[in-house]
């Protein structure tokens, strides 16, 4: 982390030792066929030395993929993490970055010569090789002008600086704008761990669209006892002006505003997630037995569930759940994101069967999604 991370880019030679993947290429074309499932299809089209590339989105249906040639195309599948326990077990193994960094488990799929072609991302990623080869070549180039009309983001002029081929297991790290060009020399697929970062301008969105809810602007209202008639009545005039941007500038918001704002804003699951609370609920007895005993006592977040906590709360999915001095057994749970529930007090598993209640949470040994 210290010498690479958002620094330089970093081959790791078997990071996970004879690495198979996180899924058949029959589930990740099952996935795609999904339209709750981000999906793509890169192909390659032009020539080898002006090679263009062409892009759809899915769902896409077994026959979309018999009509492909041989070669040069990828299917590339996002947040895989939400659906495979595989793909969450995976990005567990990140958990040395902060979850709130965090953003999802992609797998691409690529025949020989399939790739997305030469680009930067705005992202840090770590390309994980799963079955196959892949070749990466990487620039640390600063020309990042792109190709113009084309609906992927392709270099105008990528020129490599290093290159190196991975096989199962091996791991690149990839921080934001380094240029990389990846393409299968075998039918091969490769995971990328993303992370997120807001903008300044995604950010302060978020936080004025979450402000009026923590406004308490008390009492105040426009008055102007010294109106005079006009005979302007069209005209906003510089007094209104006045008074009403200084009710404006008293708009104020203090550290606790802006910590639980960040609080719910990064433990927001992804829009296209919903929770199914379970089909046969357990009430609070026999789901606190089942927390608390010995065999199976472990309750955990459902993958899809986002828990984060600072000095003063636990946030759930966007909202804050619980007050971390009433509640410290939580951030284990956030941390670990299971829990061995036998020391933990009764308001504190209360608590649990509640999130258990939506769905956001299991118990027990089963690992139904
Ligand atoms: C991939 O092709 O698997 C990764 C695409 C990328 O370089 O971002
Ligand atoms: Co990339």
């Amino acid at each position: 982390m210290r010498r690479h991370w958002q620094k330089s880019a970093r081959l790791i030679r078997q990071a996970i030792p004879a690495f198979a993947g996180v899924c058949s290429k029959r589930e990740l074309f099952a996935l795609a066929a999904r339209d709750d499932v981000e999906s793509r299809l890169v192909v390659r089209t032009g020539s080898a030395r002006k090679p263009l590339f062409s892009l759809e989105h899915g769902p896409f249906r077994a026959a979309h993929f018999k009509a492909l040639p041989e070669t040069g195309w990828t299917l590339l599948v996002q947040g895989v993490d939400l659906h495979l326990d595989a793909a969450a077990d995976l990005l567990r193994r990140f958990s040395f970055i902060p979850y709130a960094r965090l953003d999802d488990l992609m797998v691409s799929y690529a025949v020989p010569g399939g790739g997305v072609g030469p680009h930067f991302d705005s992202y840090d990623v770590f390309l994980l090789q799963g079955p196959g080869r892949r070749q990466w070549r990487v620039s640390k180039q600063q020309d990042l002008r792109l190709i113009p009309d084309l609906p992927l983001k392709i270099l105008k002029h990528f020129k490599a600086e290093d290159g190196w081929d991975l096989g199962p297991g091996d791991m690149l790290y990839l921080p934001p704008s380094v240029a990389h060009d990846g393409i299968a020399l075998t039918e091969c697929m490769t995971c990328s761990i993303g992370f997120r970062a807001p903008t300044g301008q995604e950010l302060v969105e978020n936080f004025l669209q979450f402000l009026p809810e923590s406004l308490a602007i008390a009492g105040t209202r426009y008055a102007d006892p010294d109106l005079t008639a006009t005979r302007r009545p069209g005209r906003i005039d510089g007094k209104l002006q006045r008074r009403m941007g200084a009710m404006l500038r008293a708009v104020r918001w203090d550290r606790a505003v802006v910590e639980r704002f960040l609080g719910c804003l990064l433990s927001e699951p992804k829009a296209d997630v919903f929770f199914d609370p379970p089909a046969a609920p357990l009430p609070l007895p026999a789901f606190v037995r089942l927390a608390t005993g010995a065999v199976d006592g472990a309750v955990r977040l459902d993958r899809r569930a986002r828990m984060l906590y600072d000095n003063a709360s636990v946030y759930l999915n966007g909202e804050v759940f619980a007050g971390l001095a009433e509640h410290p057994a939580l951030a284990a749970l956030a941390d670990h994101r299971r829990l061995s529930a036998a020391a933990v007090p009764e308001p504190t598993l209360r608590l649990l069967h509640e999130a258990y209640l939506t769905g956001a949470l299991h118990v027990g040994s089963s690992r139904e999604s």
